[in-house]
């Protein structure tokens, strides 16, 4: 596991490092309310060359960016329901998944899928910085 704290103007060099060695797979995003979720995916699409606009897909069970972008947030509905509208198989397609609220039972799922999956735990540090713990489970 990595750690770093960074302030908003230096996501960029994260997101440079992560995007670099993980292409394709599932991001899940653990942190809080409000902690930084949504602004990691979105300077994640944007590095992605995509210039969609990025927010919570709190009604929307996903969001597509591209064909290989996607977006997903948990917390309204719950693991089970997102499970049972059949979303494994969702992220199980090529591209890159990311997921707000996911979980530990969300983690042991992927990882029995053998799907590649990538944990990122956001900590507000302080008012203007996150700490970053970037975890990757090989499958
Ligand atoms: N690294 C950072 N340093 C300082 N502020 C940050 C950082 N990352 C995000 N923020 C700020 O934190 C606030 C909340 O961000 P964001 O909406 O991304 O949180 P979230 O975790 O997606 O929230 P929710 O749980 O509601 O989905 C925003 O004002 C954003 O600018
Ligand atoms: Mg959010």
């Amino acid at each position: 596991m990595k750690t770093y704290e960074l302030r908003l103007d230096a996501l960029h060099t994260l997101v440079e490092k992560i995007l670099k060695e993980f292409k394709n797979g599932v991001v899940i995003l653990k942190g809080d309310l409000a902690c930084g979720k949504t602004t990691l995916v979105k300077e994640m699409v944007k590095q992605l060359g995509c210039s969609d606009d990025v927010t919570s897909p709190t009604f929307s069970l996903q969001q597509c960016y591209s064909d290989k972008i996607f977006h997903y947030d948990i917390y309204n509905h719950g693991l089970d329901h997102f499970i049972s509208l059949g979303m494994l198989e969702e992220l199980d397609k090529e591209g890159l998944h990311f997921v707000e609220w996911g979980n530990e039972e969300l983690e042991n799922i992927l990882s029995s899928a053998a799907i590649d999956t990538l944990t990122i735990e956001i900590e507000k540090t302080s008012d203007n910085t996150r700490t970053y713990k970037v975890r990757h489970a090989h499958p």
